[in-house]
């Protein structure tokens, strides 16, 4: 169905994606935004439901209040480690709101198809999982297409409602900025930043029954 050429660029894509937090001001093109919607939208989703919607946004103003939302947070969430960890969390960037020309917020409506769409009666988390899988298309999307993707969690969901005007049930998953870079890493920026590293996946499989 794929020749070994369409396959290796598959997993190309998948080992080279990145998170990004530092991006040029250069401006993306719509048809460029268009096609990682779209590739957004062609993600896989429980019953069907395509619980997402998107919010793009390129005001300066708009962009600034989302990066002051993300601020806050960014500084709340500090007092959670101890002192050394805490100096190191503080200098580690965690967004790029303010630089990237593009952010999208990406909404997931749990209402979405009724109240019994199919497969969700049992996880009602799968409407969130759904969400992601669509988010993840587009940051595959946009490492194809050259570009730079970070995902920005860290904001208070009330505080970006406010902001972008979203309806109460309406549940904003993520922030994500997009941009061309000229700093696109190698390695994951936490690992770099000795915060974290990537564990062994050998360690992470058991056979059979959970620990085996
Ligand atoms: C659900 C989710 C939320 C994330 N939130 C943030 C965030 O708020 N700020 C940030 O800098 N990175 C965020 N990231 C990016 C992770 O830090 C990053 O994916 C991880 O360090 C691995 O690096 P890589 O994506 O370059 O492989 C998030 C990633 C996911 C999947």
């Amino acid at each position: 169905m794929f020749t070994e050429f369409e396959k290796e660029a598959l997993y190309k894509i998948i080992y080279t994606r990145r998170d990004i937090r530092t991006f040029l001001s250069d401006p993306v093109p719509d048809e460029i935004i268009m096609r990682l919607l779209d590739a957004a939208h062609h993600g896989p989703s429980v019953g069907f439901m395509q619980p997402w919607n998107f919010i793009v946004v390129t005001s300066k103003e708009v962009k600034e209040r989302l990066a002051w939302a993300a601020d806050k947070e960014r500084r709340a969430l500090a007092i959670h480690y101890e002192e050394n960890r805490q100096d190191h969390f503080l200098s580690l960037k965690i967004e790029g709101i303010k630089e990237a020309p593009v952010t999208i917020c990406i909404t997931c409506d749990p209402t979405r198809g009724g109240s019994h769409v199919l497969g969700r009666n049992s996880i009602p988390e799968t409407d969130i999982m759904s969400t992601a899988c669509a988010i993840q298309n587009m940051w595959l999307a946009a490492c194809a297409e050259g570009l730079a993707m970070g995902w920005v969690s860290f904001y208070k969901k009330n505080d970006v409602r406010d902001i972008l005007n979203i309806p109460p049930h309406i549940d904003p998953i993520a922030l994500i900025s997009i941009g061309y870079t000229d700093q696109y890493p190698s390695m994951p920026i936490l690992e770099s930043a000795n915060w974290e590293k990537r564990k062994s996946l050998k360690d992470l499989i058991y056979h059979e029954t959970w620990g085996k």
